[in-house]
């Protein structure tokens, strides 16, 4: 029986592909990780049937704990506080000690040609998206350790629930600093739930070596996401250039958040739509207007 490991299952997209794995894959042996005890005890509640291990990026014999016995691991890093100088590096150790991890999936966010050096200091500081992709990509790859990379450099969408729902539902007007706005890419989470649990199934050697690209088909800037939201839920939304409510959400981290949008609205605009996901899944993927439909009660 295979063994997944899968490190921060706590996370959106983890804990969505650790619910997909269970219910599609149950003869799979799972190992759910949270650095956090209190994470743990969350993951044995709701996953009663997943072996559950305490272990932190920052803590080498815990990697190596957590890793024993296991064929392949799933990692995806929160944005804002991940040291990619040092989680990264016990992450390879851990795996180049145990010596029989057959693969390693990871979730990263870099539009083709970005580096770390094009990035600079200011904006590696910010540690969110590229800033962290950036930095652990070329460790893993100068590693030998069989690598396949789920690469998605657009916006995610639920994107909208975190950062703009509230504020629709409550007095219809989309809410950001007009400085964000951009002709952004998006893609469903559900999307990249199903194709990381199809990477993780398939056999090995079809993905390691392989960086699949996931984008969205379409660029929408505020203005046209409000209107779709509009359609989806038969009122108007407005935009309007407010920073407050980002403020709010997002406390301490509103600054970094912030230098990281001065980068984003520019180096994302040249990302090539794909066809990743239609091909892996063997289905369409999902647009922003399904998704809206779907997440209706999100905004009324
Ligand atoms: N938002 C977007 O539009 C977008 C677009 C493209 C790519 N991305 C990328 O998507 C990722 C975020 O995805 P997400 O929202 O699914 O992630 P998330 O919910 O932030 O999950 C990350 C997990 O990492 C775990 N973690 C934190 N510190 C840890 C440590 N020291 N050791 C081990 N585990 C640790 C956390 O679990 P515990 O606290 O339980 O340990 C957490 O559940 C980021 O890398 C971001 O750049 C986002």
């Amino acid at each position: 029986m295979e063994s997944i490991l899968i490190l921060g299952a706590t996370g959106n997209i983890t804990k969505a592909t650790a619910q997909l794995l269970i219910r599609k894959y149950p003869e799979i042996s799972l190992r759910l990780a949270s650095s956090r005890s209190a994470g743990c005890e969350r993951l044995r509640e709701q996953f009663p049937h997943a072996d559950v291990v305490q272990a932190d990026w920052y803590d080498y014999e815990s990697l190596v704990n957590a890793m024993k016995g296991v064929d392949r691991i799933f990692i995806v890093v929160p944005d804002f506080v991940t040291d990619e100088n040092v989680a990264t590096p016990n992450i390879i150790k851990a795996i180049q000690a145990n010596g029989k991890i057959k693969q390693v999936v990871r979730l990263i966010s870099i539009p083709e040609g970005l580096t770390a050096e094009k990035l600079g200091e200011e904006f590696l500081a910010t540690q969110c998206g590229a800033n962290t992709s950036t930095i652990a990509k070329p460790l893993f790859d100068a590693s030998n350790i069989p690598m396949t990379y789920i690469n998605v450099p657009c916006w995610i969408m639920f994107n909208l629930e975190m950062f703009l729902a509230q504020e629709i539902k409550a007095s219809r007007r989309l809410v950001m600093p007009s400085v964000t706005d951009a002709d952004r890419l998006w893609v469903a989470e559900q999307d990249i739930v199903d194709v990381a649990a199809k990477i993780l199934t398939d056999r090995v050697e079809d993905h390691v070596g392989k960086e699949h690209v996931l984008t969205g088909q379409v660029r929408y800037n505020y203005a046209q996401v409000a209107e779709l939201i509009s359609q989806a839920i038969n009122d108007t939304v407005t935009v309007v250039d407010d920073a407050e409510p980002l403020k709010q959400a997002m406390g301490d981290l509103y600054d970094k958040l912030m230098t990281y949008y001065r980068h984003e609205v520019k180096d994302y605009l040249a990302v090539k739509p794909t066809d990743t996901i239609e091909k892996l899944l063997k289905r369409p993927q999902m647009t922003l207007a399904e998704y809206l439909q779907e997440k209706r009660s999100l905004f009324v």
